[in-house]
């Protein structure tokens, strides 16, 4: 099951690989990545992106339902990952304290910083009605999906 599943996502890497060597502009690719993810990720109700603008996580392209548009940094789940510059892969969002509720259908959450240079300048956050939707497979399997975001998008 593990293996299966990271075959997976070094099989999606490389779809991803390809889809963003035929492009470069940034908001076009941001639009299609969270089309795509949206596509390939089963059990999820949004999926998208916040760009750091100051000292807020600006709304990015997205799949899913209208969505909070400003997050200020060290707020909610997607804050908190960029302060800390870690990622946050939460199993229940009802017990995490400051969790702020875009989507009542959300019930697990995981939100990935993204960098430029080193710094994080926005975050991957995709929900899930399912509770503990996302594994340690899924971790590592988005971080090397961000990974390959930061070196054709974020450049
Ligand atoms: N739940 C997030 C807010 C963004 S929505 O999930 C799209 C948070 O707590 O930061």
């Amino acid at each position: 099951m593990t293996a299966v599943l990271s075959q997976q996502y070094q099989a999606w890497d490389a779809e991803l690989n390809a889809i963003l060597e035929s492009e470069e502009d940034f908001i076009a690719n941001l639009a299609n990545i969270s089309a795509w993810l949206n596509m390939k990720l089963s059990q999820i109700n949004w999926v998208g992106f916040y760009l750091l603008k100051g000292e807020n996580l600006v709304l990015g392209p997205f799949q899913g339902n209208l969505a909070c548009t400003r997050i200020p940094l060290g707020r909610g789940v997607c804050g908190t990952a960029a302060v800390t510059d870690s990622i946050m892969r939460i199993k229940d969002v009802h017990q995490f304290d400051g969790h702020i509720a875009c989507d009542t259908a959300s019930n697990a959450e995981i939100v990935l910083p993204i960098h430029r240079n080193g710094e994080v300048v926005a975050v991957l956050d995709i929900d899930s009605p399912v509770f503990e939707r996302f594994s340690e497979e899924d971790e590592k399997g988005l971080a090397q999906l961000v990974s390959t975001i930061e070196k054709h998008v974020f450049i």
